[in-house]
């Protein structure tokens, strides 16, 4: 997801991205990618093979913001319940389990929303 906001950090921090330094300016980064978007993003690392990062939905419908995959990526779910994708035609939902991940090829454009009535988060894992 938001696969250009890393590169835009990128340039920010002259290419030197450490998850230490990552903090409430990744945040209001990530957050103003998509104003609409409540989900949160926190990269844990970064470089020239690979981007991993953390999505945060604290609330049911949180949203990660429309969206396209420049990567390859999979997920790892760190959670069991439901993720709503909007492909900006439909709302489908799927069900996903704590710690099984799924892949998929890029080009995928949607909005991902937290269909629980709890917390939930994944791990993404982007093929730079
Ligand atoms: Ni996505």
């Amino acid at each position: 997801m938001t696969a250009h906001v890393g590169k835009e950090l990128s340039l920010i921090f002259g290419g030197i991205l450490d998850v230490f330094l990552l903090t409430s300016l990744e945040q209001e980064k990530l957050s103003l990618d998509n104003k609409s978007a409540k989900a949160s993003g926190v990269v844990l690392v970064e470089n020239e093979i690979t981007r991993i990062t953390e999505w945060n939905f604290p609330k049911c419908g949180d949203n990660t913001g429309w969206h396209e995959h420049e990567c390859d990526y999979s997920v790892i779910p760190m959670f069991s319940g439901i993720l709503k994708i909007d492909d900006g035609t439909t709302i489908s939902e799927s069900s996903v389990e704590i710690g099984k991940p799924y892949f998929r090829k890029k080009g995928a454009r949607h909005d991902v929303i937290n269909g629980n009535d709890f917390p939930c988060s994944f791990i993404e894992i982007e093929y730079l």
